[in-house]
């Protein structure tokens, strides 16, 4: 998650080498900010708990689909891409979270 999420979805965005190049530079704030408008690990603790699973699901649901991490990400920042395994791990790890959100 760290590697493929964490990016777009916490404070700790880690802007590699090639942010300072424009358009990507542009490109990739653009995605931050709106990457952290929806979801926010930083704040996950200060979501409601109906947010909370509500934005579980849909990790599950984007990570399913393939739509997340985007991919015009993974094609530049190929560490980010999730194996099937990594699916599973993501899978666990949501489960696990809402058990102890409930
Ligand atoms: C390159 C930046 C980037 C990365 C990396 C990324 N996301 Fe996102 N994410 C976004 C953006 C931007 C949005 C806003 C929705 C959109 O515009 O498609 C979003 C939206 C979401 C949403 C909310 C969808 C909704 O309907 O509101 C979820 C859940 C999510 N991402 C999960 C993840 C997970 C899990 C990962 C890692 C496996 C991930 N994202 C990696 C940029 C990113």
């Amino acid at each position: 998650m760290k590697t493929s999420c964490y990016d777009c979805h916490s404070n700790n965005t880690f802007y590699p080498w090639y942010s300072n190049i424009q358009p990507l530079k542009w490109w990739l704030s653009d995605h931050v900010n709106s990457g952290k408008r929806h979801l926010n690990f930083d704040e996950f603790n200060s979501y409601s708990q109906e947010e909370k699973l509500k934005k579980l699901d849909e990790i599950i649901e984007t990570v399913k689909d393939g739509e997340m991490p985007l991919t015009s990400y993974t094609a530049i920042h190929q560490k980010a891409k999730l194996s099937l395994s990594d699916r599973f791990e993501v899978k666990k790890w949501v489960n696990e979270t809402k058990r102890e959100v409930k």
